[in-house]
């Protein structure tokens, strides 16, 4: 069971794509428990401000510290110590807080394996024009990125991360086989799928599906994988350990180029 906590200024934003599908039956499973929490119910104050124009100008407005900070300490039940909450999560048994903003480190399906290992874990929805750099250096203990692309906040983000670890909590999926062969899971694209008919709008399907020889379809499947990964994504084959037939298998790719 992992139990997110996500600080947003959007609650609603999350309404949606939580409410359908396998997040929807993780929540009902029992596997994780997601808490939506409203940055401005923490904001002080008649009209709970939680955004300032920046020091030293420049335009757009800043996402004030008080009000997270505030959120943070209601939500874990503790107060940030002065040398900021690095120092609590380093003693462990404190959850990871995890900023998401276009400067973090990149989702990838190692971190997403790595988050799904906890069993509680806090998500600051920043804005890009600025959230104060105090909430990333006394609060935050990682700050993740889905892209090289800007959005307008750090919510659709947030719900990616919540995609992507739900699914890899055990029993979530019901077939762990499933997310072992995923694309990414093994560091390789899927090979292609096919579902009947065996004959659509005049489109057969490969031979070999049809075949019956269980061995053989697994190295097609295989070789699928990996020259589909030669063709888009090059860049993750090199960081990959791949048996002699595998590399067997590129070489001739390459030489028949
Ligand atoms: N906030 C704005 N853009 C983002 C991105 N690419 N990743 C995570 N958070 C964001």
């Amino acid at each position: 069971m992992i139990r997110f906590d996500i600080l947003t200024l959007f609650p609603e934003m999350f309404d949606g794509p939580f409410e359908a599908s396998i997040i929807k039956r993780a929540q009902e499973g029992g596997f994780v428990e997601i808490a939506l929490h409203n940055i401005r119910d923490y904001a002080p104050g008649k009209h709970r401000v939680t955004d300032d124009t920046p020091y030293g100008g420049g335009g757009g407005m800043i996402m004030k510290p008080e009000p997270i900070f505030n959120a943070v300490e209601a939500i874990l039940g503790l107060t940030v110590p002065d040398e900021g909450y690095a120092t609590l999560y380093a003693q462990g048994g404190y959850p990871p807080i995890i900023l998401l903003t276009p400067q973090g480190r990149l989702l990838k399906q190692p971190v997403a394996r790595s988050l799904a290992t906890v069993d509680r874990l806090l998500l600051i929805c920043g804005r890009y024009e600025g959230i104060d750099e105090r909430v990333r250096h006394y609060l935050a203990t990682d700050e993740l990125s889905i892209g090289d692309y800007v959005l307008s906040g750090g919510e659709l983000a947030a719900m990616i991360v919540v995609d992507a670890v739900t699914r890899l909590v055990p029993g979530v999926l019901g077939d762990a086989a499933a997310t072992a062969k995923d694309s990414h899971s093994a560091g390789l694209l899927e090979h292609p799928h096919y579902t009947r008919p065996a004959e659509y709008r005049g489109h057969g399907i490969p031979d070999i599906l049809l075949s019956g020889h269980h061995a053989r379809l697994e190295v097609w499947r295989r070789q699928q994988s990996l020259l589909r990964t030669l063709k888009r994504r090059p860049d993750l084959l090199a960081s990959l350990e791949l048996s002699q037939s595998d590399r067997d298998f590129l070489a001739q790719q390459e030489e028949g180029d």
